[in-house]
């Protein structure tokens, strides 16, 4: 697929989508915004696509955030779509049934760590640098910040954070559970691969329903997260690929899964 701002690759299964617009530190424009939802589109529609890695061009920036341009000239209202627009965007990554993984190589503020926040697992540069630094521009995050750090680091550092505005280095984004493995700059890209891979292996349609589970499993109670991954468990087990990994198994040979 062709974009001004994205460069969208499929080999072997998995989806590289690289931000791109490194002379803005790759900043989610408007153009880039829905672009980003296109091509998320595109994965959800393409069988052929099993997994996601995205990633900012260039060595500084994953996303240094919404386009400030942009921002300066919005009223209320205007303000308000863009957010719930950013908001949709995000929520089709975060929604989708094949597992994302943002391999953050530099900046990763505003936008572009509420961007890395929906993805289902990041992996980072040891040169990376998140934050949530609207509160210092007047603004407050909107694409989901408030809401998505707080589910993963807790209430109390999710507010440290996100009314200081300050960045966090790679040591505290690995120990608040933000970065699933910080590895040196020229590894990540391969790192991200290691890992798209390892998941790749497994039955895709035990991945897809994990994934689902966990997912869903969070938007509620412990009671419906348990009912959610009970059904899931049941369809699963329905499957080819259920009979296929356990045979495999007792007949001590790789499993060739179908995804059926
Ligand atoms: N929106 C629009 N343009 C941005 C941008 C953003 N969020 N972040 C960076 N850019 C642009 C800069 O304006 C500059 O463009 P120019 O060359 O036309 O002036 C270019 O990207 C390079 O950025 P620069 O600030 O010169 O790089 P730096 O190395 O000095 O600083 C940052 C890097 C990330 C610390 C700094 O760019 C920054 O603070 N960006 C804004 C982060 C932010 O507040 N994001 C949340 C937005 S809601």
């Amino acid at each position: 697929m062709d974009f001004e701002n994205l460069i969208y690759e499929v080999s072997d299964r998995i989806a590289v989508i690289t931000v791109n617009r490194p002379e803005k530190l790759n900043a989610l424009n408007d153009v880039t915004i829905r672009e980003l939802g296109a091509a998320f589109v595109e994965v959800s529609r393409d069988d052929g696509v099993h997994a996601v890695i995205l990633t900012g061009a260039g060595d500084k920036a994953f996303v240094a955030g919404a386009d400030i341009k942009e921002l300066v000239s919005l009223d209320a209202p205007g303000a308000k779509l863009t957010s719930l627009r950013g908001q949709g965007v995000m929520g089709l990554i975060d929604g989708l049934n094949k597992p994302v993984i943002a391999a953050i190589n530099g900046f990763a503020l505003g936008g572009g760590f509420e961007l890395a926040l929906c993805c289902h697992m990041r992996v980072a540069s040891e040169t990376a640098k998140l934050g949530l630094p609207e509160v210092g521009l007047g603004i407050i995050p909107g694409y989901g910040g408030t809401q998505r750090l707080s589910r993963i680091v807790g209430k109390g550092r999710a507010i440290e954070l996100v009314l200081t505005g300050r960045q966090m280095d790679m040591e505290e984004a690995v120990l608040t559970g933000l970065v699933n493995r910080v590895v040196p700059p020229a590894d990540l890209m391969e790192n991200a691969f290691i890992l798209a891979r390892t998941i790749l292996g497994n039955g895709p349609v035990a991945v897809r329903n994990a994934l689902e589970s966990v997912r869903r499993g969070l938007e509620g109670t412990l009671r419906e997260g348990l009912l959610i991954e009970a059904d899931l468990f049941g369809l699963t087990a329905g499957s080819e690929d259920m009979k296929e990994g356990m045979t495999a198994f007792l007949e001590k040979r790789k499993a060739d899964f179908k995804g059926k």
